[in-house]
């Protein structure tokens, strides 16, 4: 520290200046008479000459070393008086240091003390320091007769009028307190002597006795308490502990009482920061020797300036947690200051349209014809297969032994059995107990069964009697079969079968669980739509990889799953040579929540033929399609004329999810479309199709309504709450029984932000209409007209995008069979969260016999009129 002379130094690492107030010890006033007066009791002294000629003089003395440590140093001083009483005006009145002891004894002096007391044993007087009272006295008297003090003065200040006067700003006076703290012995302390001319100038000070405390004798002293060894800084920043004085001998500045020199005071610090985010303050060298980064002298770890970690993704898919820096010098992907690697959030990087489209085999039966009455045994195995050119074999799950399973070709009326065999088995052969996947176990399902690779196998968009509909509970495991039998008594169109375990379902299907089946008929033949190798099912889903090629998904259930590699046949991002002509896809949406929307990276036109239920009945050309999780749209793309080498990709552009951050979760790439030069199909593109039967409201036996929102549910471990329909789920009493043969409208009323795909077993329906809801006044009331569906969802489905905060309405006739079937979101992960309910279809009442007519009405009324008020009761919410 650096002070500068005459101006008041702040030093706040040193010890700092004390001050204290120090009363009187002692005090005692001489009389010039010759018959030994004293006042050591009294409560004044006096100093100067009285009326009478004699003089005064007063002694008093402070116990300075009993206040003051001992090596303190004495800074300044100031002796303050209270002058109570005088006759004269302005007199001088100097401070003398006493060289010799002197006493104050018990005699007190009456009235307004002047004349003094008879002085008692002990007291000090004009001729004796400690006078006694023998005869003649036998104490030693003063060596010079009125008090033995220096010569010279220690201070002198002129006291006029009644009031407080100060003796300070002398050296001397500093020099005198500082020799009675160094040499306690020495202190005899001052004698104050007035004006002793011959003229009046007695003035009476109150002394430390006196009645009025504030009045008394006090002697202020500054001081600053003996340094203690510390850190002494010399202009080369070297540090040596030294006393403050040594230290002021060499030269340095010292730097407090028990300061030291490790680390290095003398040298500027700053922050040091490390590649863990932690700071702590250091000098340039020390933070550099010990591998930080210095922030620049005077910075601070308060708060904490250094740049935080976060995850660092590497093209492999490894996670390491650095600083921005270190990740980038690492050519690193920074995630953001604060993210972890665990869960890892890194995604391998892999370079997309290196690998060939595949195109899943045809399924061979071990007895009958491919695409005619057969007999298949389909196990389900796990296996290694390769994904993508640059990435590890990825363990997975498939039917047949491939990921996609393989397509099953079948005929309208042509029934195909399969005997479906749960053959899953790990690394060492062994079946299976456990799922390869981490299994939440909060999820109905696993909350019984556990992590379990139960299986069950369901015919998506088939027609199928309810044992061979694949119902969730009826799960096998690994070592069982179960053999179904698909009547493919409807129209021809794109099924597809995956599996359906309750709670597992998303986990299954994500293993690879899933393939095409085929239906068709002489009349689509007869279209000649593209056939051969020109007719492509492309199964379109998003996964996410480990850096060894696994397959990630959370442990814990999440409301949603995005991939960010979208997969076409299970292959990542893959390219297709096409020949210039027509091609048919038929495109699968086998996400588990991501919703697609699809184009032509040229704007080429989609000539859309068929969705979920078969054909249309004339061709719709559209340049984009929106596709959610099990929707299907089977369209022409015409490759003609275009120059060989053209690349044309099929792109989405659909965020994840779907009504949220238009800029969030996109996933654009899909495949690649590469034009070679040769020739290929070059038909015409029929528009006339399959003529439709369009379902009429009007025969329709009512409406059922399905509040789709996510409520408080009876399991809080999975979340705070579930999805659910109308409040109930999978385990709720069954609430909907439609009449076998019987046409019902089903009114989906999304309550909640996010589209829910609703997919209904059995039936394939027809979208009538979709209108918007609002929340007004605590309720949720329909707005605006309703609105007829686009045509590319003009077609027969078995799922139906309904919208947020819209009611969405569609009609089905329940034919073919009775019993209890599933619907639900086709969000696997909502499906897994009790977003699926059942329903059950039963025969209509028996024709009565007359005698029972009577009867059968009155039940009839009963029940009307109970719908009735039930349905009222529904619908006040919403008309
Ligand atoms: Cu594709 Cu019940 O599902
Ligand atoms: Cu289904
Ligand atoms: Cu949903």
């Amino acid at each position: 520290m650096i002070c500068s002379l005459g101006l008041v130094c702040v030093c706040l690492n040193r010890a700092s200046a004390v001050e204290v107030t120090l009363d009187a010890s002692k005090d005692n006033t001489l009389y010039s008479e010759v018959n030994n007066l004293s006042n050591g009791a009294g409560d004044y002294f006096f100093c100067g000459t009285n009326g009478t000629g004699s003089n005064r003089r007063a002694l008093l003395a402070f116990d300075v070393a009993g206040a003051i440590a001992p090596g303190s140093t004495i800074d300044s001083v100031a002796l303050e008086l209270y002058m109570s009483r005088t006759t004269t005006g302005a007199s001088s009145v100097n401070l003398y240091r006493v060289l010799t002891d002197w006493g104050e004894g018990l005699s007190d002096a009456s009235g307004n003390e002047g004349g003094g007391a008879i002085a008692t044993d002990g007291d000090a007087t004009w001729d004796y320091p400690f006078y006694n009272t023998a005869d003649p006295p036998s104490a030693p008297t003063w060596t010079n007769l009125g008090g033995d003090h220096s010569l010279s003065s220690s201070a002198v200040t002129s006291v006029n009028a009644t009031g407080t006067y100060s003796w300070s700003l002398s050296s001397r006076m500093v020099s005198d307190v500082q020799g009675w703290l160094d040499t306690p012995a020495t202190n005899f302390g001052w004698i104050l002597i007035g004006d002793e001319g011959p003229g009046r100038s007695s003035k009476r000070f109150d002394s430390r006795t006196n009645l009025t405390p504030s009045r008394r004798p006090r002697l202020v002293i500054n001081f600053t308490p003996p340094s203690v060894p510390g850190a002494c800084c010399f202009v080369d920043q070297s540090c040596l502990v030294l006393s403050s004085t040594d230290c002021a001998t060499q030269g340095g500045t010292f730097e407090g009482n028990s300061t030291t020199c490790t680390p290095n005071l003398c040298q500027p610090t700053g922050a040091c920061c490390f590649g863990d985010g932690s700071c702590s303050v250091e000098t340039d060298g020390t933070c550099t020797t010990a591998g930080g980064t210095y922030q620049g002298t005077g910075t601070d770890c308060t708060p904490n300036v250094c740049p935080q970690t976060g995850a660092c993704c590497f093209n492999d898919g490894t996670c390491q947690e650095l600083i921005l820096d270190e990740c980038n010098t690492a050519l690193g992907a920074f995630e953001g200051e604060g993210s972890v690697c665990s869960p890892n959030p890194c995604s391998i990087v892999l370079e997309p349209f290196v690998d060939a489209l595949p195109l899943p085999a045809v399924a061979q039966p071990i007895s009958g014809t491919v695409g005619g009455v057969a007999t298949y045994a389909i196990a389900m195995t796990e296996f290694d297969q390769q994904l993508h050119r640059d990435l590890p074999p990825t363990t997975a799950w498939g039917y047949g032994g491939t990921y996609p399973g393989p397509t099953i070709e079948a005929t309208t009326d042509l029934p195909v059995t399969v005997e479906w065999i749960n053959d899953l088995r790990d690394e060492f052969g062994t079946l299976r107990t456990d799922h390869f996947l981490p299994v939440d176990l909060c999820m109905h399902g696993p909350d019984v069964a556990g992590a379990s690779p139960r299986t069950v196998v369901h015919l998506h968009g088939g027609h199928v009697p309810p044992e061979y509909d694949g119902y969730p509970e009826s799960t096998f495991l690994p070592g069982a079969s179960e053999t179904y039998v698909y009547p493919n008594n409807q129209p021809p169109t794109t099924l597809w079968y995956h599996d359906h375990a309750m709670g597992i379902t998303r986990l299954n299907v994500y293993m690879g669980l899933a393939g095409f089946y085929i239906l068709r008929d002489a009349f689509e033949s007869s279209l000649n739509l593209p056939s051969g190798e020109f007719e492509v099912p492309l199964a379109v889903q998003d996964r996410s990889f480990n850096s060894d090629g696994s397959f990630r998904y959370p442990a814990v259930w999440q409301d949603m799953f995005f991939g960010d590699k979208m997969l076409v046949n299970g292959k990542v991002w893959p390219y297709f040579n096409v020949k210039q002509g027509l091609y048919r896809f038929r495109i699968l949406n086998g996400c588990n929540s991501r919703t697609l929307r699809l184009s032509m990276s040229n704007g080429a036109t989609f000539h859309l033929i068929g969705m979920d239920g078969g054909l249309l009945d004339s061709t719709v050309p559209i340049t984009e399609m929106t596709l959610a999780p099990a929707e299907r749209a089977d369209v022409i793309i015409d490759f003609g004329g275009y120059a060989p080498g053209t690349e044309i990709f099929l792109t989405n552009s659909a965020p994840a999810p779907l009504f949220g951050n238009p800029t969030e979760g996109l996933l654009p790439n899909v495949m690649k479309f590469v034009v070679t030069n040769e020739i290929g199909d070059t038909g015409a593109i029929p528009t006339a199709l399959r003529p439709m039967e369009v379902l009429d409201e009007q025969d329709s036996a009512g409406a059922r309504d399905f509040v789709l929102t996510r409520a408080p549910g009876s399991s809080p471990t999975c979340g705070d709450s579930w999805w659910l329909i109308n409040d109930l789920s999978w385990t709720d009493d069954i609430t909907e029984f439609p009449v076998l043969g019987s046409t019902e409208v089903w009114r989906f009323i999304n309550q909640s932000g996010v589209m829910h795909p609703m997919h209904m077993h059995l039936v394939m329906f027809q979208v009538l209409d979709r209108q918007a809801l609002q929340f007004i006044g605590g309720e949720f009331v329909p707005v605006g007209a309703p609105i007829p569906p686009d045509p590319t969802e003009s077609g027969w489905k078995d799922t139906v995008r309904t919208n947020p905060l819209e009611i969405t309405r569609v009609i089905a006739r329940f034919d073919g069979y009775l019993g209890r079937y599933p619907y639900h979101c086709h969000i696997l992960e909502h499906e897994d969260h009790e977003m699926m309910r059942q329903f059950e279809v039963v025969a209509p009442p028996p024709i009565p016999a007359a005698s029972e007519w009577g009867l059968v009405v009155m039940t009839l009324a009963v029940l009307t009129c109970g719908c009735l008020i039930l349905r009222k009761r529904r619908y006040a919410v919403l008309d």
